[in-house]
């Protein structure tokens, strides 16, 4: 792991307003991300995931414990744009072509914002293989196509962490494959720090350095496992390889572990 850390949580507690009062949805989450580092998370359906990638992009208040981001609050890293999103949907608005979609965050809350960005579209939809088609509406895009604008419109704001919850979860298996490539050489140019959540085994461990396994009834951080000796020099692994079909089995276990533990 890089020695300067970008995410950091200590005993970190999240949930949400309930009618009997709060519920609680992770609990004492000790984590620590790397600058630079791709870190994949698994976990069962419910466990939290989404709820953590919340927190860090401020979407979401702590509940108890300490979350910080570069080092200052989530609000504060939100506010000098340091973390965009990438949802499983999308959410290009069909009204505007692909390269009005990609600038957009650019033209909203621009008040709020400290930190100046230089609109550059083409240059991020070239980044990610669809200049030829800033002209078009998004009712023309295949659904990778659409996910590919997502991720050029996130990256337009130059962030240095990018959460990604289940962005390729709708793709094809071909499509996501392609995507996961496509993911590795950007993350490589832009430096990024980025958290990586998915239902794919195989994706977590193909795209990660390291893979987060949440574990739920109650939420919680169930393991952390180092993927760098599965990877080659260049940073890749080979789907079918028996190391990777091994971590992959271990992975599974864990998973019906945290999925059964009440
Ligand atoms: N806005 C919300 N209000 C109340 N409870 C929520 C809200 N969003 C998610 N939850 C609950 O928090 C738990 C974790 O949800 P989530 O983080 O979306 O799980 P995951 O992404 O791992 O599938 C679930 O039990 C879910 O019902
Ligand atoms: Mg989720």
């Amino acid at each position: 792991m890089p020695e300067a850390s970008a995410i950091q949580a200590t005993g970190l507690s999240l949930g949400y307003a309930g009618a009997g009062g709060p519920v609680r949805v992770l609990s004492d989450v000790d984590l620590i991300v790397g600058k630079g580092e791709f870190l994949t998370i698994l976990g069962p359906s419910g466990c939290g995931k989404s709820t953590l990638l919340r927190a860090v992009a401020d979407l979401l208040p702590t509940m108890d414990g300490n979350l910080s981001v570069f080092g200052r609050t989530p609000s504060e890293a939100r506010s000098s744009r340091e973390v965009a999103f990438v949802f499983q949907e999308a959410t290009l608005l069909p009204w505007r072509t692909v390269r009005q979609n990609v600038t957009l965050p650019l033209q909203v809350g621009r008040k709020s914002i400290s930190r100046p960005v230089e609109p550059k579209p083409d240059h991020w939809l070239d980044l990610v293989g669809l200049s030829h088609l800033a002209d078009r509406y998004p009712h023309q895009l295949s659904g990778g196509q659409r996910q590919r604008v997502a991720i050029a419109r996130a990256l337009q704001c130059e962030p240095d962490v990018l959460l990604m919850d289940e962005p390729f979860g709708a793709l094809d298996e071909i499509t996501r494959d392609r995507l996961n490539d496509e993911l590795l050489t950007i993350w490589r140019r832009t430096g990024a720090t980025i958290l990586f959540v998915t239902h794919s085994i195989i994706e977590a461990i193909y795209l990660g350095g390291r893979v987060l396994v949440l574990a739920a009834n109650p939420g919680r951080v169930q393991a952390m496992i180092d993927l760098a000796p599965l990877k080659d020099e260049n940073g890749f692994c080979r789907r079918e390889s028996t190391n990777v079909q091994e971590t992959a089995a271990h992975l599974r276990r864990l998973l019906q572990e945290g999925s059964l533990t009440a």
